[in-house]
């Protein structure tokens, strides 16, 4: 089994999405095996993207992420990665696929309902940053 680290965004929580998108998740044929509701400090947030620091939406990308709480879950499956980021669409909402979980509660390309890391080691590096190895493990 391989794995994932997803983030539902500050603005799916704000809208008490979070149910239905972890129903969706399930429902796709994912497991949970770590979950937890935190609101990232700033550091944390540029610590999470600093792939992204030299981008122009770097700076509105973290005020975004640390403008409320989040709920960070380590999520299993077989090809867990890949079939994520098909389950959640394309980072744009008006560019996702009919059915998508960012189609369906996304507002707009940064307040895009959720995150899903890009690759195995990333994953691994996520799920790292909000979990302990005894949490996910
Ligand atoms: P994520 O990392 O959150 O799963 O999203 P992603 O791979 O689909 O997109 P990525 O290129 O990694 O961008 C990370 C997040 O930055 C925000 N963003 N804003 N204003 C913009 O043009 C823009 N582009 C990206 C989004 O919140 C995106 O998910
Ligand atoms: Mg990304």
């Amino acid at each position: 089994m391989s794995f994932t680290l997803t983030i539902i965004k500050p603005d799916a929580v704000k809208k008490n999405y979070t149910g239905k998108i972890i129903d969706d998740i399930l429902q796709a044929g994912f497991a949970i095996r770590a979950m937890k509701q935190l609101r990232l400090t700033t550091e944390q947030a540029r610590a999470f993207y600093e792939v992204h620091k030299e981008r122009p939406f770097y700076d509105d990308l973290v005020a975004f992420m640390t403008s409320g709480p989040v709920v960070a879950a380590v999520l299993e499956k077989d090809n867990a990665v890949e079939d994520f980021r098909k389950l959640i669409g394309a980072t744009n909402p008006a560019e996702a696929a009919e059915g998508t979980i960012r189609k369906k509660y996304a507002e707009s390309i940064q307040n895009n309902a959720v995150h899903g890391s890009d690759s195995p080691e990333n994953a691994v590096r996520e799920a790292g940053f909000f979990f302990s190895y005894l949490e996910w493990s």
